[in-house]
């Protein structure tokens, strides 16, 4: 059945659920395309309560019902039933039939492979059985499976299991979108861990048979997630069991779901041979969110899904501390900043822009975006810098005391600030509410011994923030002297005014600032400062983050020169990049991290701010040409940066060994442009891990070579679908612009090309995307092809499609010609008959009028 007309959900209609759920019991068994579900659950009428209950229900068969015993029949619809219910206490009970091995959208109870996995966050229960499917009302579960599967699993802890038969109970009252089951021919990696408190919790990592090899990884970070909970924010975990499945078939990265968490197998599994170092980093993260969920987010949870930001901003800001603490602070930063312009300021600056709570939506699951979560973790670093570390830890403890078994809102959560603080935070709450990245000009002044620094914040109106206000803005800043000594440490100025000053008296000379260090807001800085003031920032700046950002700033102003002046690249910015790649004293990861430049659709709307029309393919030719300058320029010192950072040790994912594997890598990368091939062809034959496969094969493709190294690879790691994903993703990403479109539409027609897994169609469709000049290649043939595999994917898994749709998002910055050609892919797209509610709603946005 298809979705029902789009009807839009807003914040101020919030109305709580006229009962209260004491308890409920499922039983489920289990058969491919017939599976029962049988229900039975304890409903309490609240004071005031309807004499009609309404229970979400979707593509469910309602077989029987009944209250008190007493059979029932209720009004039923697409998107649930109706029945007159008593004014007391009483017992509902139903059993319905679903279908999981039909079910492709993964979303509610599915198959992947044989094994019955469920997703129920946001809104997939209801399509498990009928049920109020909403974060506010919370119920203690009990959960019966009847399989013919070695391995039944659901929530909580194990009442009694046999053979075809297990019984699950999950003491701690929640949500039905952390409900999750799982079935299936699965082995455990097995491990413990004792808490502070001295409770012993089991441990297992569920992989299908074969995967046993790659899960030490996933379950070391579990435990460091565990123990750095209880040292950083003094958060022990509950039960005595946690279990984490991998899965194959998953839309997003993984789910939280209490006691067991499920994953995508991509995001849990790894193997030195198999993964890169990336892949292990991102593993250690997205294991510490889920785990770091049990307690914000499963023991405090949202009241409803505009306050998605409370559990996902704050999980996210928890899971980027972890890294930071496991590895290195200002690599970590930079990574986080790089991705922030890379997704969220898009988002915020086009149609799809919306505030960090939003107050309006269709579709739930199209609201999972950069701006909720990253922007949401931004907003909560801020939040700590105006209020300090020691603040910020007594109000996360009254957080927890406070609401513990909650469903909360931001209110409440600004709340534990303002009573910790005595701050009033109403204007920063602004930050929840407007959308649009604020833009923060500064400039200075020197008269006499004083100095000053002036700013002004504009934050561009939009739809949903028609009449924008000044927000407060955390700038942190220091001041060096000429000589680059800090003559003013770190502090934070705090901006409340549209406009405002600060002045620093008592200075022998005019200092040079270093503002926005560590990016403490998410804002974009237009620097009307002295502009030699970059170059010295990157040769001298003691906050790594400024002295990162100052090469990135150089590298900017260049790339848009060459661009628009054809110019050549700005010898400042090379000489500066020589001297911090080449200073052995400077952490390799963050050497490495100098000679990246910045993102094409980065640049693309730098253009747009200064009136011109951005052409894709000179913004590749213009980057091609500052690599080539890179590396002519470095020339002198990239051999030996390459010898010198080779690791001879047995491989470790550790921060140490991959930060030399990025700068070996890196210099490989700029020496392969000159010296040709040979290098690479060495490592790739030579390498004993990814990492170092991998990257000599990109290597290799960026150079139009590694024809037969493509070949080989395919041959080595055909039997590994996560491998072969990278090997689909590789060919698009390293294609020449004018390839792109051909390159992906001859991986569609691979044997291997299994569309309807979510990881190999973005491996092959998510890499076109992100291809900057190949999806924007003038024929157009990309926007066409993604529409075609688009209209193919939205009556399967409408979720994933919906994604994929913000590759579209900023198309009103390109020429006239490229957007009426993305304006007949998404009217296109748009004019398919069933198209789904996910897809229809982002490409309204997108498409606009
Ligand atoms: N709760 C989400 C997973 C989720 C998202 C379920 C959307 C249903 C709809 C989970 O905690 C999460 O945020 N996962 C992220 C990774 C994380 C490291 C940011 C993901 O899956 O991408
Ligand atoms: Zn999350």
């Amino acid at each position: 059945m298809r979705d029902a007309a789009p009807t839009t959900i807003y914040l101020k209609d919030y109305t709580p659920f006229g009962f209260d759920v004491e308890k409920v019991e499922l039983t489920f068994d289990l058969h491919p395309t017939k599976t029962r579900v049988k229900s039975r659950i304890s409903f309490v009428p609240k004071p005031g309560a309807p004499s009609d209950m309404f229970l979400d229900g979707e593509n469910l068969t309602l077989v029987s019902a009944s209250i008190d015993g007493t059979p029932v029949h209720p009004e039923v619809s697409a998107e649930g039933l109706t029945c007159p219910v008593p004014d007391a206490p009483f017992l509902w009970e139903a059993e319905v039939e679903i279908d999981p091995e039909n079910n492709t959208a993964l979303e509610g109870l599915y198959m992947s492979n044989g094994m019955y996995c469920t997703q129920c966050e946001a809104q997939g229960f209801r399509k498990i059985t009928y049920y109020p499917d909403r974060p506010d009302v919370m119920s203690v579960f009990t959960v019966e499976i009847n399989g013919p599967h070695p391995v039944l699993l659901s929530n909580g802890n194990v009442v009694s299991t046999s053979q075809g038969h297990a019984v699950w109970h999950d003491p701690w009252p929640k949500p039905a979108y952390l409900f999750a089951l799982v079935a299936g021919d699965l082995v455990a990696h097995s491990d413990s861990f004792v808490t502070a408190s001295g409770r012993n919790v089991d441990l297992n990592l569920y992989v299908r048979p074969g995967d046993e090899g790659k899960c030490a990884f996933g379950m070391r970070a579990l435990k460091a997630s565990m123990t750095w909970d209880e040292e950083v924010y003094g958060r022990e975990y509950d039960l005595d069991l946690f279990n984490i499945v991998a899965v194959d078939d998953f839309n997003m990265g993984a789910m939280e779901n209490k006691g067991l968490n499920v994953f995508n197998s991509s995001a849990v599994l790894a193997s030195p041979e198999t993964s890169t170092d990336e892949n292990f980093l991102r593993i250690e993260a997205i294991i510490a969110h889920e785990y770091f969920h049990n307690w914000t987010g499963n023991r405090i949870t949202c009241r409803d899904w505009f306050q998605l930001c409370l559990k996902e901003g704050l999980t996210v800001y928890r899971d980027s501390q972890f890294t930071s603490d496991m590895r290195s602070a200002p690599v970590k930063r930079i990574t986080d900043v790089i991705d922030l312009r890379a997704r969220q300021f898009p988002e915020d600056q086009g149609p799809l822009a919306h505030p960090v709570r939003p107050e309006s939506f269709q579709e739930i699951n199209n609201f999972y975006t950069a701006t909720v979560y990253e922007k949401g973790a931004e907003v909560i670093g801020m939040l700590r810098c105006l209020v300090g570390a020691e603040a910020y830890g007594k109000a996360l403890d009254l957080y927890f005391g406070r609401h513990d078994g909650q469903a909360c809102t931001i209110e409440d959560w600004l709340k534990v600030f303002e009573d910790t603080t005595g701050r009033d935070l109403g204007q920063f709450k602004r930050w929840y509410s407007q959308a649009g990245t604020p833009r923060l000009t500064v400039k200075d002044a020197w008269y006499n011994g004083t100095y000053i620094l002036s700013f002004t914040q504009n934050l561009p109106a939009s739809e949903t923030t028609p009449d924008p206000q000044p927000q407060v803005i955390p700038i942190l800043t220091g001041l060096l002297s000429p000589s680059g000594q800090e003559v003013v440490p770190s502090q934070v100025l705090e901006m409340t005014q549209a406009t405002q000053s600060f002045t620093f008296e008592g200075l022998k000379e005019r200092p040079i600032p270093s503002v926005l260090r560590g990016f403490s807001a998410p804002v974009v800085l237009e620097s009307e400062l002295a502009a030699e003031h970059t170059a010295f920032l990157l040769a001298h700046d003691t906050d790594p983050f400024n002295r990162w950002e100052a090469g990135r700033s150089l590298a900017r102003a260049s790339l848009l020169k060459m661009i628009t002046d054809d110019a050549a690249p700005d010898p400042a910015y090379l000489d500066g990049i020589h001297a911090v790649v080449g200073d052995a004293t400077l952490d390799p990861a963050y050497r490495a991290l100098m000679l990246n430049l910045p993102g094409q659709s980065d640049l693309v709307k730098s253009l747009c701010d200064m009136g011109e029309t951005p052409d894709p393919q000179a913004i590749w030719d213009a980057c091609r040409a500052m690599s080539h300058a890179q590396a002519e320029r470095l020339q002198d010192i990239l051999p030996a940066l390459f010898d010198a950072h080779q690791v001879t040790e047995p491989y470790e994912p550790n921060a140490d060994q991959s930060g030399r594997r990025s700068l070996a890598n890196a210099a490989l990368r700029l020496v392969s442009l000159i010296d040709g091939p040979d290098r690479a062809r060495g490592q790739f034959t030579s390498a004993d891990n990814m990492t170092q496969q991998l990257s000599a094969l990109g290597v290799l493709l960026r150079i139009n070579e590694g024809t037969d190294e493509l070949e080989a690879f395919e041959q080595q790691w055909k039997h590994d679908r996560l491998v072969m994903d990278k090997w689909f993703g590789m060919q698009v990403i390293h294609a020449d612009p004018n390839e792109t479109a051909a390159t992906a539409t001859r991986l569609t027609e691979h044997p291997d090309f299994n569309w309807k897994n979510p990881n190999r169609f973005r491996a092959v469709m998510g890499s076109l995307a992100a291809h900057h000049a190949g999806f924007h290649f003038a024929d157009g043939q990309s926007y066409g092809l993604l529409a075609d595999w688009l209209i193919r994917l939205d009556p399967v898994n409408p979720q994933t499609t919906a994604r994929m749709c913000s590759a579209f998002q900023t198309w009103r910055r390109y020429d006239d010609a490229r957007q009426q050609k993305i304006a007949a892919a998404l009217d296109r797209i748009l004019a398919t008959p069933g198209l789904s509610r996910d897809t229809t709603e982002m490409l309204t946005r997108i498409r606009g009028s």
